[in-house]
C-alpha cells in the first residue's frame, strides 16, 4: 500500500481520497481552499454525495485519510501524487488547464525523491506531455514517472462508482509506474476489474471519447423524443425496445431538458475544440452540443404554451435545481438555463430542491426559495419539474392540485403518471410523448 497525496479536494479528489484510503493506502488530501480543509478536519463534508460522509469518517478515524493545507510538505511526504483540480471551459470551449499547470509547478518544486505524478482531472490529449515538460524543467527524468488515470465516477453515485468501477485506465510508458498503480488499486486488481494499460495520449482520449459518447446518446434520444411527440410515438417504449439490443444498451437513453453538470457540457466542447484544432471537426459532437442547447429552449417554449402565451406575472414553481438527483451540484444544470429565460418573460419563480438550494442561491439570490415542494407550489400558476429526485417522483398529485392556483405541469423528466394527471384534469406536458389531456 502506498503513501498518496491528492491535490484538489472537490467531487473527484474527495471521493478518490476516501476510496483510496479504504483500499488501504495512506492518503493526504490537500487544497488551496483552506476553509474547505478546516471543514473536513472538523468532520464536515463540503459536498452532498451519498455514502461519502461515513467513508470519510471511518478512514479519518483510522488515520488512513488526512486533510492538509500544507501542499509542499504533503507532496514531499508522498510517493504517488494525484492531480484532481478542476479543468473548466474557457470562453472558446477549450479546457482551461491553468489549475493543472499550477499544481504541476508545485509538484516540480517538491520532487525530493522518486514519485509517480498521476492526473485524474480530465485533460485534453497532449496535456500529459506538457505536465511532464513542467516537471522536467526543474527535475531529472529519474525522479518521476507520469501517469494518466482518468476518473469515470458520476456524481450522486460517486462512491459506488469509485469502489466498483467498470474499468481502470492507466496510461503510462513505465512498467514500474504501472505496477505501483496496480498496488494503489490492489483490491480492484484482485477482483479482476478490467485494467487498461495504455499510452498517456490514449488514456486522455478514452476519457473524452467516453463522456462525449454518453452525451451523444442523450442528445440522440432527446431528438427522437421530440420527434415522438410530433408523430404520436412513446419515447419510453422506443428507448426500452432499443435498449434490449445489447449493442445499444438501455443506459443513457432517458430524455429530458438536456444534459448538464460539470462534465458533459465542458468535455464535449473541449473535444470539439481539439478536433477543430487538428483540422478534423467532430460533426457528431458538434450536433450533440447544438441539440442540447436547443433542448432547454424547447422546455421554455413548452412552458409558454402551457401558460397560453401569457407568462408575464405568472408564478411558476421550479421543482429540482440540481443537474441530476442525489447531488447538490448545480454546475450547467438545466435550471440555470431555463429559470433566467422564464424570468426574462416576466415570470416569478418559486424554487425547491432537497439539497441544492444553497448552491443555487449563489447564482440566483433573488428568486423565492422554499423548504418543501408543498410550500413552493402553493398559489402558483404552473409547475416545472427539472430534476428526478425520488421525493418528487412520489408527489401526491391530489395535494399538488389542491395547493396550486391552476393545475398546470411541465414534467421534463417524465416522472409523473400521465393517467393520474389525466384523471385529475391537469394541463400537462412532458418530453417524448404526445399528450392529449
Ligand atoms: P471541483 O471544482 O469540485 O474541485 C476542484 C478542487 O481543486 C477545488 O476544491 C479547488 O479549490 C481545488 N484547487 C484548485 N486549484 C488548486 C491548487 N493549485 N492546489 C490545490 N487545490 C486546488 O472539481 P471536480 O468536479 O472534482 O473535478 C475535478 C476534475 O475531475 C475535472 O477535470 C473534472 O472534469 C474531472 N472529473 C469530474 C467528475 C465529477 O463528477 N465531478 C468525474 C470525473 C472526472
Ligand atoms: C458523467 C459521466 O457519466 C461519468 O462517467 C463521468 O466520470 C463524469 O460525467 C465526469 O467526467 O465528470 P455526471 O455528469 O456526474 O457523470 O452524471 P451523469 O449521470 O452522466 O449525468 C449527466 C447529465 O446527463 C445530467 O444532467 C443527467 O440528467 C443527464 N442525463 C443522463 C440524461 O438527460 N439522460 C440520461 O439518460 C442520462
Amino acid at each position: 500500500m502506498e503513501k498518496i497525496c491528492i491535490i484538489g479536494v472537490g467531487y473527484v479528489g474527495l471521493v478518490s481520497g476516501a476510496g483510496l484510503s479504504e483500499f488501504g493506502n495512506e492518503v493526504t488530501c490537500v487544497d488551496i481552499d483552506e476553509e474547505r480543509i478546516k471543514q473536513l478536519n472538523n468532520g464536515e463534508i463540503p459536498i452532498y454525495e451519498p455514502g461519502l460522509k461515513s467513508l470519510v469518517k471511518t478512514n479519518y478515524n483510522n488515520k488512513k485519510l488526512r486533510f492538509s493545507s500544507d501542499i509542499n510538505k504533503s507532496i514531499k511526504n508522498s510517493k504517488i501524487i494525484f492531480i484532481a483540480v478542476g479543468t473548466p471551459q474557457k470562453k472558446n470551449g477549450e479546457a482551461d488547464l491553468s489549475y493543472v499547470y499550477a499544481v504541476a509547478n508545485s509538484i516540480a518544486d517538491n520532487l525530493n525523491h522518486y514519485k509517480i505524478i498521476c492526473t485524474k482531472s480530465t485533460v485534453p490529449v497532449g496535456s500529459g506531455e506538457e505536465i511532464e515538460k513542467i516537471l522536467l524543467s526543474k527535475n531529472d527524468t529519474k525522479l518521476f514517472d507520469y501517469v494518466s488515470n482518468p476518473e469515470f465516477l458520476r456524481e450522486g453515485s460517486a462512491v459506488n462508482d469509485f469502489m466498483i468501477p467498470d474499468r481502470l485506465v492507466i496510461g503510462s510508458r513505465s512498467n514500474k509506474a504501472f505496477s505501483l498503480m496496480k498496488n494503489v488499486y490492489r483490491p480492484l486488481f484482485i477482483n479482476e476489474t478490467p485494467i487498461i494499460n495504455t499510452s498517456v495520449e490514449t488514456a486522455e482520449m478514452i476519457k473524452y471519447a467516453s463522456n462525449a459518447f454518453l452525451a451523444l446518446k442523450i442528445s440522440y434520444i432527446n431528438e427522437i423524443a421530440n420527434l415522438c411527440e410530433a408523430v404520436g410515438a412513446d419515447v419510453h417504449q422506443v428507448a426500452k425496445a432499443m435498449g434490449q439490443d445489447g449493442r445499444i444498451s438501455p443506459k443513457f437513453l432517458h430524455p429530458g431538458p438536456g444534459f448538464g453538470g460539470s462534465c458533459f457540457p465542458k468535455d464535449t466542447l473541449a473535444l470539439s475544440f481539439l478536433g477543430t484544432k487538428n483540422k478534423l471537426p467532430l460533426k457528431t459532437i458538434e450536433a450533440a452540443i447544438e441539440v442540447n442547447n436547443n433542448q432547454s429552449i424547447r422546455m421554455v417554449e413548452k412552458s409558454i404554451l402551457l401558460l397560453d402565451n401569457k407568462i408575464s406575472n405568472k408564478k411558476i414553481a421550479i421543482l429540482g435545481l440540481a443537474f441530476k438527483p442525489n447531488t447538490d451540484d448545480v454546475r450547467e444544470a438545466a435550471s440555470r438555463k431555463i429559470i433566467p429565460e422564464l424570468i426574462k418573460l416576466g415570470a416569478q419563480i418559486n424554487a425547491y430542491d432537497p439539497v441544492a438550494m444553497d448552491n443555487f442561491k449563489n447564482h440566483f439570490p433573488d428568486i423565492n426559495y422554499f423548504n418543501s415542494w408543498e410550500d413552493a407550489i402553493t398559489g402558483t400558476d404552473a409547475c416545472v419539474i427539472l430534476t428526478e429526485w425520488n421525493e418528487l417522483r412520489g408527489i401526491d398529485l391530489r395535494k399538488l392540485k389542491s395547493l396550486m392556483s391552476k393545475p398546470v405541469i411541465l414534467d421534463t423528466k417524465n416522472i409523473l403518471s400521465v393517467s393520474k394527471l389525466k384523471n385529475l384534469k391537469f394541463k400537462y406536458d412532458n418530453v417524448g410523448r404526445k399528450i392529449s389531456l
